[in-house]
């Protein structure tokens, strides 16, 4: 056997080598579909080629030795040859290196006005170069090394020739059968100044890069790379000098192998998620936040949806790349394959009711299925087995399961741990004082937060907070509740999740937003509070329309709702409680417009006989921020007074105090509101919106008050107990504002 191969091998090349050992083609000879040309040392052989699937046929080269014949170079990819018979030939009118049937042109295959001579020949170098040269003054009017494929040869070049502009670089093939320009390219990159990279590019983005720049290169040893850049060009070669067959290929899936080992050695084991897992993948820029780049898998399987819609594009420049982005892009999207010989698209999309059975060894074809550790046991039922022949593989493999799925389960154990003694910590603390005990919080199961929020579907999407995204959810009891998905990328999140836990599982006002428990499930954090419908107070406030909705007296309403929950957060609480982050969008409103201050994650607790404290992390949010805190990291509870100073005067005049102009003027809200004060003109503030419904003095109080809030010195502004009583208590008087703080 293994000898009828050699001899077939043998007598193949010796074929070649008998029949046309020729390395050139000379004015007026026609060389046809059967034809080759060999270089002169026998490396590479030039010739046509036909795609058996699609019956097309390319003129190409490759490695006279490869037992594969990969393609090093194919011309005019876009353009197949699909009449017969045709030449390849240079032509007697233009001088032009062409393929002609019949007397006509199908392609010109080197597009370089050189004119009509006898002396003008095409050679296949021994470096897999074909040249066209004016063997008069031995010039080279056209190269295919100027026009790489998809295949980098030893002394080709990745870079741009200055001069011309030309770029070189190489550009995957569409698909493993289908040289059509592909979805990936190759390049060689400035990086920053004087240094350069090697860029995968995946439709005109940056996709994947090399790590390093230059001679850092890790393979250097291996290919003896060597680069130039001066005044004519920049680029990047490599040398080997084997009798084997080196080549750089670039895979349909932009990967570049080494020829040889069929290695990959540059490029992502995987699609690029947007995580730079491999050193080299660029982050996913504007991808949808349905889709985690650290959790979510294409997987290969054997299998057929029940309930999927299934849409296909048959568009021929569609690689499988490209069928994975669209997938990824969609958030309806469970699984995609390509169609015919690795092009166009089959999309699986569907969000309820979807099941995909796994076929064992089944007939259908495979397709690309997403699969989310973290949501993929709900989205998408996985059923059957795979059966296995060998006794000890399954065993291995059931030995293996059992394994991996303790340690999840381990790893579940434990977060839950972590979170009960969380809530003894609460429970004991409370039980000092005999009041509220912990025991209100619950603890919820992963599968009961899934199945409230439909796992987790873009319907009941909320929107996002700081620290991850809100949803909306409905309990077994069919209570409505908001769950906060602590985002895992954040690396922010456990400290705050924990001190957010804690600190409002003790608090309770009816201007606070109430929580009702929490969930850890591996990374996930959960918070569990209850429902707003209303949304934010910024989702009313801005709005043209909306805003409309809030008459005086609700804002009046709103306004001494905050007042009252800051004051139980700095005062009657048992702890003094520092919000640090109080914003329209924290605001959340009830059905009655009652306003409650949500998100505690930036909250901080000051010991009883501290009044102030000092933090080297300033969070917050500018605009809200007093200058002593955003200055100097002081925060105390008149740095809340200020935010809340900032509110009052956005409520009354339904303006952002950043993004506010008046007149081309840059002064932000606070220096407009001051502007007026001392004009003796501070109702102007008023919202026009309210002009019905306004409460004179009261609005004029309430800016009054709002301006003594926002004064730059922290010392002079009141403490929320004064705050109220100002408000409330029409007859008391108001001590003149000082100058506010407005940067
Ligand atoms: C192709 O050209 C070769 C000579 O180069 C010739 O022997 C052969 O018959 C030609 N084949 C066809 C189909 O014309
Ligand atoms: C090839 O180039 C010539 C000009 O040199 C042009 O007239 C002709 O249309 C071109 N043919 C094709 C198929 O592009
Ligand atoms: C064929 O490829 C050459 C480069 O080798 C290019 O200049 C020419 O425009 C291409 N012709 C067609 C018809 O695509
Ligand atoms: C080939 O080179 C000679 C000498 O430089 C020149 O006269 C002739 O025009 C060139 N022919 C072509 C087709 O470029
Ligand atoms: C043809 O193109 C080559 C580059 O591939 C260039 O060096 C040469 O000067 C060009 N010749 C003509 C006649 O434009
Ligand atoms: C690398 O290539 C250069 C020529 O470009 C050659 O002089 C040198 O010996 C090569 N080094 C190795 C280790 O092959
Ligand atoms: C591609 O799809 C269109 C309609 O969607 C159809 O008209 C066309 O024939 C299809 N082409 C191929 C090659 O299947
Ligand atoms: C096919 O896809 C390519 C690339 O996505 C696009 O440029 C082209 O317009 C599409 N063709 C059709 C017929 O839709």
């Amino acid at each position: 056997m293994i000898n009828l191969i050699i001899f077939i091998v043998l007598c193949s090349n010796l074929i070649i080598h008998c029949s046309s050992a020729v390395s050139t083609i000379k004015f007026g000879d026609q060389f046809n579909l059967t034809s080759h040309l060999v270089s002169h040392g026998s490396r590479f052989t030039l010739g046509f080629f036909t795609i058996p699937e699609t019956s097309y046929t390319y003129l190409g080269i490759w490695y006279t030795h490869d037992k594969s014949s990969t393609k090093v170079w194919v011309a005019n990819r876009s353009t197949p040859i699909t009449s017969n018979p045709s030449v390849l030939m240079i032509d007697p009118n233009t001088g032009k290196l062409i393929i002609a049937t019949g007397g006509t042109t199908l392609v010109n295959i080197s597009d370089n006005q050189s004119g009509p001579s006898h002396n003008l020949a095409a050679t296949l170098q021994d470096t897999g170069d074909f040249q066209l040269i004016n063997e008069t003054d031995n010039r080279i009017l056209w190269k295919s090394f100027d026009y790489p494929t998809n295949v980098l040869l030893p002394g080709m070049k990745l870079g741009s020739d200055l001069t011309t502009g030309h770029d070189w670089e190489l550009t995957s093939w569409v698909s493993d059968k289908i040289p059509d320009l592909g979805a990936f390219t190759l390049s060689w990159e400035p990086y920053s100044k004087d240094s350069l990279r090697l860029v995968i590019g995946h439709r005109g983005r940056y996709y994947w890069w090399y790590p390093y720049v230059n001679n850092k290169w890790s393979g250097a040893h291996r290919y003896n790379i060597s680069y130039a850049d001066n005044q004519e060009e920049r680029y990047f070669t490599y040398h080997r000098f084997t009798s084997g067959t080196p080549m750089w290929i670039l895979t349909p899936n932009g990967q570049v192998l080494d020829g040889e080992t069929r290695s990959r050695f540059l490029g992502s084991p995987d699609f690029c998620y947007g995580q730079d897992r491999d050193g080299g993948c660029m982050t996913g820029t504007n991808w949808p936040l349905c889709r985690s780049g650290s959790h979510d898998r294409f997987k290969l399987l054997n299998g057929e949806f029940t309930g999927g819609i299934l849409s296909s594009d048959n568009n021929s420049s569609l690689s499988t790349s490209d069928c994975m982005k669209r997938c990824w892009d969609d958030c309806t999207c469970l699984a995609f394959n390509s169609r015919d010989n690795g092009v166009g698209c089959d999309i699986w999309t569907g969000t309820k009711n979807v099941k995909f059975s796994v076929i064992p060894r089944g007939t259908s074809v495979q397709k690309y299925v997403l699969v989310s550790p973290s949501k993929g046991k709900a989205r998408i039922m996985i059923w059957g087995a795979v059966v296995s022949g060998i006794f000890l593989l399954l065993l291995c493999l059931g030995l293996l399961w059992y394994l991996k799925n303790r340690k999840l389960r381990r790893e579940e154990e434990r977060g839950n741990e972590d979170y009960r003694h969380l809530l003894e910590l609460m429970d004991s603390s409370d039980t000092e004082r005999g009041g509220r005990k912990g025991s209100d919080m619950v603890v919820f199961s992963f599968a009961a937060i899934v199945t409230a929020t439909d796992d987790f579907s873009d319907e009941n999407k909320l929107g996002h907070g700081g620290f991850g995204l809100v949803y909306k959810g409905r309990l077994s009891d069919e209570r409505e509740v908001a769950i906060k998905r602590l985002s895992k990328t954040s690396g922010r999140g456990l400290v705050e999740f924990k001190n957010e836990l804690i600190l409002v599982a003790k608090l309770q006002h009816k201007n606070l937003v109430k929580v009702l428990g929490g969930c850890i499930h591996g990374e996930e954090k959960m918070l569990i509070t209850e429902y707003m419908p209303n949304k934010g107070l910024d989702f009313f406030l801005f709005d043209e329309t909306r805003k409309t909705l809030l008459d005086w007296p609700k804002r009046w309403n709103i306004i001494e709702g905050i007042a009252q929950g800051l004051l139980y957060l700095h005062k009657y609480s048992r702890m003094r409680v520092i919000h640090r982050d109080l914003k329209a969008s924290n605001i959340l409103l009830d059905e009655s417009m009652n306003p409650k201050i949500s998100d505690f994650s930036m909250a901080r607790i000051l010991k009883q006989d501290e009044t102030e404290a000092i933090t080297k992390r300033v969070v917050g949010t500018y605009g809200y921020m007093s200058p002593e805190y955003a200055m100097d990291g002081t925060f105390s509870v008149k740095s809340d007074v200020f935010s809340f100073g900032v509110l009052i005067l956005e409520i009354v005049s339904g303006r952002r105090n950043t993004r506010f102009s008046h007149l081309d003027k840059t002064i932000n809200l606070i220096g407009y509101a001051w502007e007026l004060w001392q004009q003796g003109d501070a109702l102007q503030l008023q919202d026009p919106t309210l002009a019905d419904s306004c409460v004179v003095h009261q609005l004029s109080r309430t800016i009054h008050v709002a301006l003594l809030c926002v004064q730059e010195s922290a010392g002079d502004r009141p403490v929320m107990s004064d705050v109220i009583s100002m408000l409330i208590n029409d007859t008391m008087p108001l001590p003149v504002p000082k100058r506010p703080a407005f940067l």
